[in-house]
């Protein structure tokens, strides 16, 4: 049996595998967000390892957890957890949706070797930033800080003793060289920082250590179960979906939107503010463009109106072309394909007629607007989307799959039944890291349903999609 643990921004999933990779037992504990200050977004490291207690706990309740041999790790990404030298924490970990420090973002993005090095963008919400942000306001913190740690690798620290991260997740923090997949010295340097200060580096499916003794004792593992070097949340998931071949890919509409692509080369086009990281697998990369808010927008929405979002998405009937109002999703700011962390969203084109319902179709829409933003940049990177897997809980409107697929113009595969998320493949490289498995292992799911596109109403979105488009300009233009 294999064990993964996700490690997301709401809580800490922990799912059980068997050898044939049949989920045997999974287990869920909530986290929260601490925001002490506007666009401030914190967690105590302390929470998350009591999170993964209580999720073993229950594992070892469910099942028993002596069969696990390998265990994988996956998480939120870009969080900085700071650690003394003797591996305390020196402060909360600043997550990836903390805004404090988008103005030492854009200052690290003007040095051309953080595009040419690490092959993306400096967004606000990157790793980098962070210590930058660290060193000016909290410069005592700063000078102990021995390590800095991705979310996830806290858990590994914990679970073994070693800190270690990999390249999916390190390419998030604005400090790897991608194309090479190590750890680059000038661009730590930039932030008077050494890689002295980083975890080492072993590919996602690799083993980085070993549970120690006293974990194991405690919640009924046997000796010697290896823990995977693992990987970032959206890599994690694409590992669960099977999504590691060249012209697969897949469509997460959570909180935030993710249009994700592997690719074997390293091919960054940072200029299009497609993310470009490494993937879970060795010599494998992927690209993805990600929205701020996709499902987040509806329920904004859903906030404004004093309505469920998910009975407002049933209730706007079957597909058909766009009306005149378009809205803008970029309620705090955006990252793909605008960089543009001031922009924020709109209704426009309101008339009398506008009722619930056309405006719930118009955010709807504009999600998938935004979503089809993203696929021109990836094609504009090199990468062409022709199909695409749908995960996360926007993917459970059938309505909102019906948009998407006509928005852009390709089939939507649902899976059937079951999880396919990050904790699922982490679960994989786990078993991977103890098997000596690779790439065989992560297959996709057996699709439920196939959405194709409207073929009538796709020029009718396209029309609609280009006003979207021209609105992103005005609005620039007026702030
Ligand atoms: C990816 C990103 C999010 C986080 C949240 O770049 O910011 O997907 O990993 O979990």
């Amino acid at each position: 049996m294999y064990l993964g643990l996700d490690l997301g921004t709401s809580g800490l999933k922990g799912v059980v595998i068997d050898d044939a990779q049949t989920v045997v037992a999974e287990a869920v504990a909530p986290l929260s967000v601490s925001r002490p200050h506007p666009g401030w977004s914190e967690q105590d490291p302390a929470h998350w390892i009591a999170a993964a207690e209580e999720v073993l706990t229950r594992l070892g309740a469910a099942t028993s957890l002596s069969a696990v041999r390998g265990i994988g790790l996956s998480g939120q990404m870009h969080g900085a957890t700071l650690l003394a030298a003797d591996h305390e924490p020196l402060r909360p970990a600043i997550l990836w949706n903390d805004t404090r420090s988008s103005a030492e973002a854009s200052a690290l993005d003007t040095i051309p070797m953080f595009r040419s090095i690490s092959g993306n963008i400096v967004f606000p919400g990157f790793t980098a930033p962070k210590l930058v942000w660290v060193k000016a306001n909290e410069p005592d913190v700063f000078g102990k800080t021995a390590l800095v740690l991705l979310p996830k690798d806290m858990l590994r620290l914990w679970l073994t003793g070693e800190a270690v991260s990999e390249p999916s997740d390190a390419a998030g923090t604005s400090w790897l060289d991608t194309g090479e997949r190590t750890w680059s010295p000038e661009l730590l340097g930039a932030c008077d920082m050494t890689v002295a200060q980083m975890p080492r580096l072993v590919e996602g499916s690799e083993v980085s250590g070993t549970l120690r003794d006293s974990i194991a004792t405690r919640f009924g593992f046997s000796s010697g179960v290896v823990v995977a070097g693992g990987a970032g949340d959206n890599a994690g998931a694409a590992v669960g979906m099977g999504v590691v071949e060249e012209g697969q890919a897949f469509l997460s509409l959570g909180t935030s939107g993710v249009l994700f692509a592997p690719s074997p080369g390293y091919n960054p086009a940072p200029e299009t503010s497609v993310h470009t990281f490494c993937h879970a697998l060795p010599g494998l990369w992927h690209q993805m463009g990600v929205i701020l808010a996709a499902s987040d927008a509806l329920s904004w929405h859903g906030q404004l109106l004093g309505a469920d979002p998910v009975a407002l998405a049933v209730d706007i009937g079957p597909l058909k072309a766009p009306s005149q109002t378009i809205f803008l999703p970029y309620l705090g700011g955006e990252r793909t394909p605008h960089n543009d962390a001031r922009i924020r969203g709109a209704f426009v084109g309101l008339g009398h007629e506008t009722d619930r319902v056309a405006a719930t179709r118009a955010v709807m829409e504009g999600v998938a607007f935004a979503v089809a933003d993203c696929r021109d940049a990836l094609e504009a990177a090199g990468t062409r989307v022709e199909r695409a897997i749908a995960v996360g809980g926007g993917s459970r409107s059938r309505a909102w799959l019906e948009i998407m697929a006509t928005a852009l113009g390709i089939p939507i595969d649902v899976p059937g039944a079951g999880d396919y998320g990050a904790a699922f493949g982490a679960a994989r490289l786990g078993q991977m890291a103890a098997t000596g498995g690779g790439a065989e292992l992560a297959t996709p799911p057996a699709i439920a349903d196939t959405i194709e596109p409207d073929r009538e109403l796709e020029r009718a979105f396209s029309d609609a999609h280009d006003r979207f488009s021209a609105l992103y300009l005005a609005l620039r233009g007026v702030r």
